[in-house]
């Protein structure tokens, strides 16, 4: 299977939690290969821009509150069929809801802060990586 890129971003919520190296080994233990990351403080207009897509939804300005609300880490990464395995690595978006063992049961509180972003499909894996990383720092 070829390798395949997916963004994870660890939200606020674990970067206050101190969580970040937890999370990391958990994703690295899994078989991703990082090519980058970086910790970055989102202004409300990047994160809105970057979950631009649930504009609308009753959740959205509590989402891009929560996103902008601190330092998060987005983090690019590789393997095969990453995106879906990246899914099933952190679970479902309401860690009550998420299997057993998942990021999102482990470490998260509530649907809103849910410690992890992961990239919902392929095409969005490419561009979501494209949208904080340039290409040469994909190393
Ligand atoms: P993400 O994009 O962050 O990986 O999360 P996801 O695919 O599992 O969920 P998505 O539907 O894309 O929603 C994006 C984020 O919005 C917040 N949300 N809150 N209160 C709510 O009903 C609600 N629904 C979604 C969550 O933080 C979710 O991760
Ligand atoms: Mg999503």
């Amino acid at each position: 299977m070829p390798a395949e890129r997916t963004l994870a971003i660890l939200k606020p919520d674990c970067v206050r939690k101190n969580l970040q190296g937890e999370v990391l080994a958990r994703i690295q233990k899994a078989g991703f290969k990082v090519l980058s990351l970086k910790t970055v403080r989102l202004t409300k207009e990047t994160a809105g821009a970057f979950y631009a897509v649930h504009k609308g939804r009753p959740f959205y300005d509590e989402l891009v509150n929560f996103m902008s609300s601190g330092p998060c880490v987005p983090i690019a990464l590789e393997k095969a069929n990453a995106v879906a395995d990246f899914r099933t690595l952190i679970g479902a978006t309401d860690p009550r809801e998420a299997a057993e063992g998942t990021i999102r049961k482990l470490y998260a509180d509530s649907k809103g802060e849910n410690i992890v972003h992961g990239s919902d499909s392929v095409e969005n894996g490419k561009s979501e990586v494209a949208f904080f990383f340039s290409e040469s720092e994909l190393v």
